[in-house]
């Protein structure tokens, strides 16, 4: 609940023409890695998780949950393996302090949905750009199935205070395509009486429905049309705990891959990278661009995953559509940035979902692009980019605004810049990738500084 101190951290990145080559295994998937912690709790029993995300959401997932009594030892040679020892769907005791989600969205919408149907009071909230998310699109859909549940501006903003009580199953519709969202009510519905179903119109990210079926969890997945429906039942017994290793976070090899398409004479191959439907739509979208991206893919285990050898790439404009939005929805200041580089222009259409992420993304894309010199518009839903293939980012000083993702596309970006660029608040980036630098350095043979 502290304030943003962390970020007071400033980068400079010495940039030119340094190429990027090697292999990278990113780190572990971030929203995978708060489900495995949060199923992890309410198993009966130990599982054991192996390549977590050693960012600070995902801390605050442990935390949070040693804070509701459950037992989560951190390994102590390998930080990102741990071992949760739960006792099953009624195992949380009442914490008599306000629980900390820190930055994370996925945290504060996810465990809003589980506390809901369990008993105690609970009272979450997070630091300064938790506090300005809208909550409101899980609250009203949970207070359906009966939670009580109250907050600033009558529920729509945190800090949210729960009393977990009786649910009742029901037919729910997101009323935003978010994968936060469905979540949080397949989670309620697990603790719901009778039968909750979940209908999406357009598809998300299915980490949490990966889960049901690798616990073996009652639920049902329909496809409609772009969307689908989920319904589950409310569990009778905790599944058993579980062994497994999270695959790597393809939305943090996405900086880097944006790195090596921009910058000729660059190679890198990303390793076990998280592949499955949901979070791979910005390698379509690359690749319609005209990246040179090969994949190899491993054999499905509970995860779909595979290697990506990515190449220096001449690269021209496209559309990205509306309906493509929410699988590439953290990828798109990414995009962006990629396609200042690009022959022509590049459009993205309905993305006015970005302006509740950790900041307003429109607005932090464009004025970071618009400090390299780079020609972008955006007319409140849509963003276009004017590229060039011969562009020369500007070396400028640029805000991350506390932001993690709109730190390392300005961390990218200035890779290309003939000079110093100075990129403030950037400790952010420990958000999700708390070694973006030493993997950076790994990748890119350019320098950069903190102070
Ligand atoms: C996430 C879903 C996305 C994404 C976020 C992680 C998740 O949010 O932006 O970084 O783990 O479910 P929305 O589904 O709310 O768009």
């Amino acid at each position: 609940m502290q304030d943003q101190t962390y970020d007071r951290v400033r980068a400079v990145v010495r940039g030119g023409t340094a190429p990027f080559s090697g292999e990278l295994i990113s780190p572990g998937d971030k929203s995978i890695s708060h489900r495995a912690l949060i199923f992890a709790s309410l198993c009966n029993g130990t599982s054991k998780i192996t390549g977590l995300s050693s960012g600070r959401d995902v801390k605050a997932t442990y935390k949070l949950l040693s804070a509701l009594g459950v037992d989560v030892v951190r390994d102590s040679v390998d930080s990102t393996s741990v071992t949760v020892n739960a006792k099953g769907l009624r195992g949380y005791k009442e914490p008599s302090r306000i629980l900390d989600v820190d930055n994370s969205g996925t945290l504060l919408r996810l465990m809003t949905g589980v506390l809901s149907g369990v008993d105690g009071h609970f009272v979450l909230t997070g630091d300064s750009s938790i506090v300005k998310r809208p909550m409101m699109r899980v609250v009203a859909p949970l207070r359906e199935l009966g939670a009580t549940i109250d907050g600033r501006e009558y529920g729509a903003l945190a800090p949210i205070a729960i009393r977990g009580t009786a649910l009742k199953g029901k037919e729910l519709d997101t009323q935003v395509p978010s994968a936060q969202v469905k979540s949080a009510l397949i989670l309620a519905g697990l603790f719901a009486e009778g039968t909750t179903l979940v209908r999406e119109r357009i598809r998300t990210r299915s980490h949490t429905e990966e889960f049901l079926a690798y616990l073996g969890i009652d639920h049902k997945i329909e496809p409609k049309d772009e969307g689908r429906e989920i319904t589950v039942q409310q569990m009778s017994s905790a599944p058993k705990g579980f062994k497994l290793s999270i695959p790597s976070d393809p939305s943090q090899a996405a900086f880097f891959i944006g790195g090596v398409l921009i910058t000729p004479g660059s190679e890198v191959t990303f390793k076990q990278l998280y592949l499955g439907e949901g979070r791979d739509a910005y390698i379509s979208v690359l690749r319609r661009m005209g990246a040179r991206i090969d994949e190899c893919r491993s054999d499905m285990d509970v995860f779909s995953k595979g290697d990506l050898m990515v190449k220096y790439s001449k690269l021209r404009g496209t559309e990205i559509r509306a309906n493509e939005v929410p699988g590439l929805i953290d990828e798109v200041p990414l995009l962006a940035t990629v396609a200042c580089f690009a022959s022509g222009t590049t459009v993205f259409h309905g993305i006015e979902e970005l302006r509740t992420k950790e900041s307003d993304r429109i607005s932090t894309t464009v004025e970071m692009l618009e400090r390299f010199g780079a020609r972008v518009r955006s007319d409140g839903s849509s963003l276009r980019v004017d590229g060039d293939s011969e562009f020369s980012p500007k070396t400028c000083s640029v805000q991350s605004y506390g932001d993690h993702r709109i730190a390392m596309c300005a961390a990218i970006m200035a890779t290309r810049a003939k000079g110093d660029t100075v990129i403030e608040d950037f400790g952010c980036v420990e958000t999700s990738y708390d070694n973006f630098m030493e993997d950076m350095a790994t990748l890119w043979s350019g320098e950069t500084f903190t102070a």
